[in-house]
């Protein structure tokens, strides 16, 4: 079942979703959250370190695991999706970076860290919540359309599109990396529960064909269709359409 809420400005955007993440570790403070990078829950992160500042909230007994991260960057690349979740969260709270998992991308062996990967997913079973935002082409984590889909974590080419999108927190195009380690879609299917957050016009069109369009290989994120507990975050623009 997918339940949709439409806010009105960035900061309802950030405190809604941090509120549900709040919400659930309050709750159970050892919740295993699935955490997502890109631009769009970078809000969600700063509001959950103003919340764990003012004391509401900690992360001590919680872990969490990481959906993707390019492959040939060195984990402490400034682009590396490990550096993102250190400097826009890990750092700032008190989950102990021993219990933050972000699949390896810088080793030779992109296949083995893939398995060693899956692995630790299979070991922690379900995840209580899983986070993610949504690429243009309708990829969740780096799960791009294609004419099937994989379920475990595993190595992608990316897209064309994506590269570009991404091309912007690099110095060029030709700095973006080619691959990337995934999480599979039977991955984050199987978490309790999913936020997906999306926001600007540029995402209205790939939002509507994810949430009420066919259930399609060609847009990965129309796969949360099938699970039961989805809530979308979106702001009017992102939601126009749905
Ligand atoms: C990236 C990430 C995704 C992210 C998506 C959208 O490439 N791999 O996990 O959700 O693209 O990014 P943004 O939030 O910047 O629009």
């Amino acid at each position: 079942m997918i339940n949709i809420i439409k806010v009105n400005n960035e900061q309802q955007f950030n405190e809604t979703g941090a509120g549900i993440i709040a919400s659930l570790l309050q709750t159970n403070p050892r919740a295993k959250l699935g955490l997502a990078t890109g631009s769009t829950p970078v809000g969600v992160y700063k509001r959950l370190i103003e919340l764990y500042n003012e004391g509401v909230l900690s992360f001590k007994l919680a872990s969490s695991y990481n959906l993707d991260e390019y492959i040939g960057l060195p984990a402490d690349h400034s682009e590396s999706y490990r550096r993102f979740m250190n400097e826009k969260l890990f750092n700032h709270i008190d989950m102990p970076l021993e219990n933050t998992h972000v699949p390896s991308g810088s080793s030779n062996e992109a296949q083995q860290a893939a398995d060693t990967y899956n692995h630790l997913l299979d070991e922690v079973g379900q995840l209580d919540l899983q986070l993610l935002g949504l690429g243009h082409n309708g990829h969740i984590g780096f799960n791009e359309p294609d004419e099937e889909l994989q379920a475990q974590t595993h190595i992608v080419t990316l897209d064309e599109r994506t590269r570009q999108a991404n091309a912007r927190f690099f110095n060029s195009i030709d700095e973006v990396p080619t691959h990337a380690i995934t999480m599979g879609i039977g991955s984050i299917l199987k978490a309790k529960q999913i936020l997906l957050m999306a926001k600007g016009k540029d995402k209205a069109e790939i939002v509507a064909k994810a949430l009420k369009g066919p259930i399609t290989t060609q847009c990965p994120a129309s796969f949360l269709q099938t699970h039961p507990n989805v809530v979308v975050i979106l702001d009017q623009e992102a939601g126009s359409l749905v």
